[in-house]
């Protein structure tokens, strides 16, 4: 039977609280430069596990190798989330894990375009899309305890908030702390 996988990677619509118009699309070679700056921002240095010392290269490794892999071994998607002009504000991933069912989200916003509300947006629409067409049946969130402005894109995107993981996140060598939420199919009734 034919799965989303056979065709190519989807664009996908959202909309922000503000009415602004995103897309979900697939990284090109025109948004190194944004993926570039936005993988060297301090705060995304601190809350994720983007690679230290993001250089040029790394960003077009990003475009021809990362982000369409996803989707080429049928693991989710990364998409980069593009305003009404098609440039750049951040970038999503959706990875299925070892149980085909779940699969978790990482996400950043370019830090000129944080606080307009895109990432909730484009969040939603991701996680819906893999749990009506991916066959998810879960989507977890998870940040490091003290990532206030993840934690609001999650409830904002509707994911629920389920507790702490003790050590749940590793992190450059270390274990930390992690909250976790999810959205799942009856939350979509
Ligand atoms: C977390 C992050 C993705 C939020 O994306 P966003 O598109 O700015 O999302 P929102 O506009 O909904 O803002 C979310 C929260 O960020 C905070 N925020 C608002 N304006 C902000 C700004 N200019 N700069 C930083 N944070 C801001 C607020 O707490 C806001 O919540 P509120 O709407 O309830 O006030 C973004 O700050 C980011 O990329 N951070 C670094 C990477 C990171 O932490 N990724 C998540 C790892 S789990």
């Amino acid at each position: 039977m034919a799965t989303p996988y056979d065709s190519p990677q989807p664009v996908l619509n959202a909309t922000t609280s503000h009415g602004e118009h995103l897309t979900l699309r697939p990284a090109e070679a025109r948004d190194a430069d944004a993926i570039q700056k936005a993988c060297s921002d301090p705060e995304t240095v601190r809350w994720t596990t983007v690679p230290l010392g993001y250089d040029a290269e790394m960003a077009a490794g990003f475009v021809t190798e990362y982000a369409p892999g996803w989707w080429q071994r049928r693991q989710g998607a990364c998409w980069v989330v593009a305003d009404a002009e098609g440039s750049y504000v951040g970038q999503l991933d959706l990875r299925v894990g070892k149980d085909p069912e779940v699969a978790d989200v990482g996400f950043i916003t370019a830090p000129y375009a944080r606080g307009r509300g895109y990432m909730p947006a484009a969040l939603r629409a991701a996680a819906e899309y893999g749990l009506r067409e991916l066959g998810l049946a879960r989507v977890e969130w998870k940040a490091h305890v003290g990532n206030d402005g993840s934690r609001r894109v999650a409830e904002k995107a509707g994911f629920v908030f389920e507790g702490v993981q003790r050590g749940g996140c590793a992190h450059r060598g270390e274990r930390r702390d992690c909250w976790i939420a999810a959205l799942i199919q009856e939350d979509l009734a």
